[in-house]
C-alpha cells in the first residue's frame, strides 16, 4: 500500500479547505475563480468560458493582478479531446503565464503534459475508470481526479468508495475526488478514504458569483437528487441533467464522432440546467465566501465529533 499519508499535503499553507471549485462550461467565472482562491479553495475553470483564446490571455492577466501569492491556486481545465480545435492556442496561453496547475478532461493527457511540465506546472487529469486511470498515470499525469457516479456535468459511473481505494492501490500521487461532495462531512469523508482533495461543482453554481441564470440557480435549490438524470444529449457522452431542463428541450441529432462527444455540441448546449447527486445540498444562493465558510465550518464539526466518538 503506497504510504502517500507521509507526504506533506499539496499547497497545505495556502488552502484553507482541501477541495477545488470544479471547472463548468458557463458557470465558472472569473469572479467565481477569484472569489474561491481568495478564500482558501483551488479555483478551476474551462478555458473555453473564455470566448476566445485572446480573452483568456485576459483573464490569466487578471488573475496575476488580482490573487497575491498566498491565494489558492486557479487551475484551467483543457478540453484535451480532438474535436477541440482550440486545444492548442489555450495551451500557449497557458503556457505564457506559467500555470501551477492544469486539470485536463475528455481524453488523454498525453499531448499536453509535456508542454506542460516544461514550465513546471502539475497536470492532473480527469478519468472514469481504471484503465483511464492507468493510462493517464503513463502518460506522466501528476495528479488524478476521480468521476464518480451522480457527478454533475459530464459523469463517471464508478462507485467513489470502490474507485478511490482501488485507484489508491496503484497510484501514490494525488487523487482528487469527484461526484456527489455537497458538505463539509463529505469532504473528510473522502480524506478517510485516501482522496487528497475534493472537487465541488454543484454548491459552486449556487453562489452569486457563478455564470448560471437565476432561474437555473433557483431549479438547484428546489431540486433533490431524484430531480437529476443521466443523458448524452449535451455533449454526446453521459451527463447529469436536472429532468426539469431535458423535458423542457427538444432532442438534437445524435453526435457523428465515434466515440460520442464533441466540444462544438457541448458549446452549442452551454446553456443546459446541470447538476450532480449533490444537489441535495443546495438550500440557497450563497456569496462564494459564505459557501466556503460553511464547508469549513461543517469540516471541523465533523472532524471533531469523529474525534470525540472514538475517545
Ligand atoms: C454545469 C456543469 C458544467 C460542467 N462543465 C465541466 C467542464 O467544462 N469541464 C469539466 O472538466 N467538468 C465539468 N463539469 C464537471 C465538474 O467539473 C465536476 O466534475 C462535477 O461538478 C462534480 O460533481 P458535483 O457537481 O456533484 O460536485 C461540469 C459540471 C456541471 C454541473
Amino acid at each position: 500500500m503506497p504510504s502517500h499519508q507521509l507526504q506533506p499535503p499539496l499547497w497545505a499553507d495556502r488552502l484553507r479547505l482541501p477541495a477545488i471549485a470544479a471547472p463548468m462550461t458557463t458557470v465558472s467565472t472569473p469572479e467565481l475563480v477569484i472569489g474561491a482562491a481568495r478564500r482558501g479553495v483551488i479555483g478551476a475553470f474551462p478555458t473555453h468560458n473564455a470566448a476566445t483564446p485572446a480573452e483568456l490571455e485576459t483573464w490569466m492577466r487578471r488573475f496575476a493582478t488580482e490573487l497575491d501569492g498566498i491565494a489558492a491556486p486557479v487551475a484551467p481545465n483543457l478540453v484535451v479531446h480532438r474535436s477541440n480545435g482550440r486545444r492548442d492556442a489555450d495551451l500557449a496561453v497557458l503556457e505564457r503565464h506559467r500555470v501551477e496547475l492544469v486539470i485536463t478532461s475528455v481524453g488523454s493527457p498525453k499531448p499536453v503534459i509535456g508542454p506542460l511540465h516544461d514550465i513546471g506546472a502539475r497536470v492532473f487529469a480527469d478519468v472514469a475508470s481504471l484503465t483511464q486511470a492507468d493510462r493517464a498515470v503513463t502518460a506522466g499525469a501528476d495528479g488524478l481526479v476521480l468521476l464518480t457516479a451522480g457527478a454533475g456535468g459530464q459523469t463517471g459511473w464508478a462507485n467513489p468508495f470502490a474507485f478511490v481505494r482501488a485507484v489508491r492501490a496503484r497510484f501514490d500521487g494525488p487523487i482528487v475526488l469527484a461526484g456527489g461532495i455537497s458538505d463539509g462531512q463529505s469532504i473528510l469523508a473522502a480524506q478517510a478514504l485516501g482522496a487528497d482533495l475534493v472537487y465541488l461543482g454543484t454548491r459552486f453554481i449556487a453562489t452569486h458569483q457563478s455564470g448560471a441564470g437565476d432561474d437555473y440557480r433557483q431549479a438547484l435549490v428546489a431540486a433533490t437528487l431524484d430531480d437529476v438524470q443521466l443523458s448524452d444529449r449535451v455533449g454526446g457522452i453521459p451527463a447529469s441533467l436536472l429532468t426539469s431542463w431535458l423535458d423542457a428541450h427538444a432532442v438534437p441529432p445524435r453526435a457523428e464522432s465515434p466515440d460520442g462527444f464533441e466540444q462544438d455540441r457541448l458549446l452549442a448546449n452551454r446553456d443546459a440546467w446541470s447538476a450532480g447527486h449533490s444537489v441535495s445540498g443546495v438550500h440557497g444562493v450563497l456569496d462564494t465566501d459564505e459557501l466556503i465558510d460553511e464547508l469549513i465550518a461543517d469540516y471541523l464539526r465533523a472532524r471533531a465529533d469523529l474525534t470525540e466518538g472514538s475517545r
